[in-house]
């Protein structure tokens, strides 16, 4: 019933060898010299490895924020910041938006090539017949209060999966490992959307096996028991491509918090709890939500400059939400596939005159004219325009994170499947730079 995941039992006993070792790097420590091995990847810069170096030189780096830091091995997806280009095992983002489709992408990033006619049946059909929940799960959503925001229900329900699906929690067992892959990406749309009705008061919406992924979303959440909800293809299709678009990101905050979770042995769905919980805040998923709001506080084009100005402020804490990246320091290309939906998606609404699509392009068009953010190179990332589309779509804002989250979710479990199958993987347990107190005695509160 599943296809084969391609990895024997237990942990794979050699390194994969898609690197070379022929350069190290020296390092003069107190008159010491340490050489370290130097790593060249397929595609990025070299990694000066630096595992013997506690070991061998008693010191530690120093790299807050992991700015310079590799923190894994992978052959899941590859960013080139300077260019803006993103590669899914080597396709680009681009060509896979155009002509591939989210559940071939999932594929993709799970198995490591696109899968054949066949194959692709297969996973389809696996991932269609996981979409509904333990109907025991229906009550765990009722606990909440109804103003609850939809992040907050999905980091409790998927966290919750682990009571529910006791038979796919053993993380050495392939199967239990695959399984546990198909219900988290099967789930996710439908735990999505009955956070979303149940924040709205409205009954929830059972998935329908006769529906593609992304047409069972929007039915998930737009169908009322009422009357009949007709998917517009051409909605479902931007819905599928900004799922898409989502899919993966090399080793995100989100993601770092699942290899991290993980790390510890933990089950995918505590896993993946931990990383919904990260994508929420403002700086990562959480900004697709924030640039909406911000758009709307800025209201029209005139007031622009204003927030321009507050923007580039040091003592002002704005920022223009959906600007900047780390690794982007060009167009992210997700942005500039958005960007052309938006245009679609808004043109076939009858709403291309959107205010706030006009703020949007405006703020950008000034933005990249301003030696401030030019300098900086700070460009739209993939949350500047998809918050105009799916608000064009007709979700809420604080949906927009869970859409992210929901899409999010392959890319997680892939990277996650990734780190359980690396011979190198061990707990992750990073150290620190003390600058408290040395040691000194208790004093009594009398002496006090
Ligand atoms: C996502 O990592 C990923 O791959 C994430 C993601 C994914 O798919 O997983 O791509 C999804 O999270 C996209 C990013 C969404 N976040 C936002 O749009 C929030 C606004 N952006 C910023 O908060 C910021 O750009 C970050 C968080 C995205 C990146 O921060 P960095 O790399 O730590 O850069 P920084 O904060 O050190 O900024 C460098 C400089 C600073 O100025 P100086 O202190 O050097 O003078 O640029 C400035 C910042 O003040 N700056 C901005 C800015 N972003 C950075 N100034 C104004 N507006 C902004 N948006």
């Amino acid at each position: 019933m599943y296809p084969r995941s391609g990895r024997t039992p237990g942990r794979a006993k050699e390194r994969k060898k898609n690197m070379t070792d022929s350069k190290t790097a020296t390092l003069s420590l107190d008159g010491k010299m340490l050489e370290l091995p130097i790593h060249s990847p397929t595609a990025g810069p070299d990694v000066v490895d630096i595992t013997k170096l506690y070991s061998q030189g008693g010191v530690f780096t120093h790299d807050p924020g992991f700015t310079s830091t590799s923190a894994c091995e992978s052959s899941i997806t590859f960013i080139d910041g300077d260019k803006g280009e993103l590669l899914h095992r080597g396709y680009p983002i681009d060509q896979l938006a155009e002509k591939s489709h989210y559940l071939e992408v999932c594929y993709l990033l799970l198995y490591g090539n696109l899968p054949s006619a066949t194959e692709l049946e297969t996973f389809e059909t696996t991932i269609t017949r996981h979409t509904m929940l333990h109907e025991q799960m229906a009550n765990f959503f009722r606990g909440f209060r109804r103003d609850a925001h939809p992040m907050a229900v999905m980091v409790g329900v998927v966290g919750a999966m682990s009571a529910f699906y006791h038979d796919s929690t053993d993380i050495n067992d392939p199967r239990q490992r695959e399984i546990a892959s198909h219900r988290l990406i099967a789930k996710m749309p439908t735990i999505a959307a009955w956070a979303y009705k149940y924040t709205i008061g409205q009954p929830f919406v059972y998935p329908r096996n006769d529906l593609d992924y992304a047409s069972n979303f929007l039915r998930m959440c737009f169908a009322v028991p009422a009357e009949e909800y007709v998917v517009d293809p051409i909605l479902a299709r931007a819905m599928d491509r900004i799922f898409t678009l989502h899919a993966d990101h090399e080793q995100n905050a989100s993601t770092s918090t699942v290899r991290l979770a993980s790390s510890s042995g933990a089950n995918p769905f505590g896993c993946i709890a931990a990383g919904i919980a990260c994508l929420w805040g403002p700086a990562h998923g959480g900004a697709n939500q924030a640039c909406l709001e911000m758009l709307e506080e800025i209201g029209s084009v005139d007031r622009i400059p204003a927030y321009i100005a507050r923007a580039k402020d040091r003592e002002d804490p704005f920022r223009l939400m959906g600007f900047g990246h780390r690794v982007y320091k060009n167009f992210d290309p997700r942005a500039t596939v958005m960007k052309k939906s938006a245009d679609e998606v808004l043109d076939l609404l009858g709403i291309e005159n959107n205010p706030k699509l006009q703020v949007a392009k405006v703020l950008e068009k000034e933005a990249l004219n301003d030696p401030y953010f030019a300098d900086k190179k700070l460009f739209p990332n993939v949350d500047f325009y998809s918050g105009i589309i799916l608000e064009a779509m007709g979700f809420p804002t604080a949906m927009f994170t869970p859409i992210f989250a929901l899409s999010r979710t392959v890319g997680w479990i892939s990277q996650w499947k990734e780190q359980l199958a690396d011979p190198a993987m061990k707990i992750g347990r990073p150290r620190q730079l003390y600058t408290g107190p040395t040691m000194r005695d208790y004093v009594d509160i009398e002496n006090r």
